[in-house]
């Protein structure tokens, strides 16, 4: 077998687990959220026929055996980031929760009049309205970085805005609207000389690429389990042992707690300090099955077919000649997202438009509004693609997009 037919038939094999796709529909929003495959379903499924019981609170089988399986998927998802200890990975609901934790555990308590908290315009409003919050609150500064017109944030661009007024970074590994990957090492190795803790949100970047935060040396990482395959309802905040000892709680109430009188609470140790209430172990149980999944597919694979795809898509949409792709003309930049307008066209028309031919992608500002008032653009189209996207459905994406103006009144 050559190396092509090894690789449509791995294709085949991966589509075969996922009963969604099979379907007329083509599935371009997976930076929105992604499908899942037999063995995530059968993991929660598993999960709540065997195990299920309130975790970390009975004595009895069931409950032993719930708590045991959360923090086993713990301990896994330590192993996929990289980190050094499993402490490290607080279970949260999404990105958005992981980043506002920080938001009011870190920023409120470590930011003050006159510090400046750095941004870049590329953020999700996830990782943007949370740190608008803490200046607010705290008088401090918000201070952006810009980026070139392939969406790149220059190094002199983030040397010359962390200071040492600088308290956090916060930034986004890959951009949910341009699919570039930001330098988040480099700009963790240049905030750290200048004192500064740096906060990156993964959610774009974790289901697609190897993410290792001790070599990034990340202070804290943020990704949401649904993007990747998991369950919606279970997303990951990791953060260094000595910040995240430091932390008061987010939320305070039941299973947090150390010790507790009528007027004063101790708090338990990390991560169950940051896991108040009861925890949603199926998602944590279907997060592990995902990560499972995702490594025995392996990122080589998944980084390299998703390269094929982009491709292959920015291409046939360049020849089109009347359709506006905005960030990288490299397409080896997009980490499978490419956001794009058809001239005279508005993107929700556009999306629409494909809905008819069961061609799914996503139309709106994509939750970046600041990133949309720089490209000068309201609204755009994006379609994203994920490891288990084939080549023949970016042909019938483009058979459809080739087809909106005539709809709209263009003429052939
Ligand atoms: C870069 C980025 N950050 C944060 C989020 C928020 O993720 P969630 O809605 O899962 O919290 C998204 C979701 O689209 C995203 O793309």
């Amino acid at each position: 077998m050559n190396k092509a037919m090894n690789y449509e038939t791995k294709i085949t094999e991966i589509r075969k687990d996922f009963p969604i796709l099979n379907s007329e529909y083509i599935y371009f929003d997976n930076a929105a959220t992604t499908q899942r495959p037999n063995q995530v379903i059968d993991a929660v499924e598993k999960f709540y026929k065997e195990s299920n019981a309130n975790p970390l609170r009975g004595l009895y089988d069931w409950s032993v055996d719930a708590t045991e399986k959360y923090e086993h998927a713990r301990k896994t998802v330590a192993n996929f980031i990289g980190a050094k200890d499993s402490r490290e990975i607080i279970f949260t609901r999404n990105t958005t929760e992981s980043l506002n934790l920080l938001a009011y555990s870190y920023g409120l308590d470590n930011v003050n009049e006159g510090d400046e908290i750095v941004v870049s315009i590329l953020e999700h409003h996830s990782n943007l309205l949370p740190w608008q919050m803490v200046a607010k609150k705290k008088k401090a500064k918000l201070v952006f970085l810009e980026i070139d017109e392939n969406g790149v944030i220059s190094e002199a661009e983030y040397k010359s805005k962390i200071t040492n007024k600088t308290k956090i970074v916060a930034i986004g590994h890959v951009s949910n609207v341009l699919g570039v990957t930001n330098p988040v090492k480099n700009i963790c190795k240049y905030a750290h000389e200048n004192g500064a803790v740096v906060v990156i949100d993964g959610a774009q970047a974790a289901p697609h690429m190897k993410v290792d935060v001790t070599e990034i040396d990340a202070d804290f990482y943020a990704f949401s389990g649904h993007k990747l395959m998991a369950p919606m309802g279970i997303g990951v905040l990791y953060g260094k042992f000595s910040l995240l000892e430091k932390m008061n709680p987010f939320l305070t109430g039941g299973e947090m707690i150390e010790y507790v009188t009528r007027e004063n609470a101790t708090y338990a140790e990390i991560p169950h300090k940051f896991e108040a209430g009861t925890v949603n172990a199926a998602g944590a149980v279907g997060l592990e099955a995902a990560i499972r999944y995702v490594e025995s597919v392996g990122f080589d694979f998944i980084e390299e077919h998703e390269r094929r795809l982009t491709t292959r898509l920015m291409e046939g949409l360049k020849k089109l000649g009347y359709v506006k792709i905005f960030g990288s003309k490299d397409q080896s930049k997009h980490c499978g997202i490419v956001t794009f307008i058809v001239e005279g066209v508005h993107p929700h028309d556009t999306a629409s438009i494909l809905n008819e031919d069961k061609v799914c992608i996503r139309a709106g500002h994509h939750c970046a509004q600041p990133l949309m008032q720089f490209i000068g653009e309201g609204s755009t189209a994006r379609a994203s693609v994920y490891f288990y996207n084939t080549e023949e459905e970016v042909d019938r994406f483009l058979e459809s997009v080739s087809k909106v103006r005539e709809v709209m009144g263009y003429g052939a």
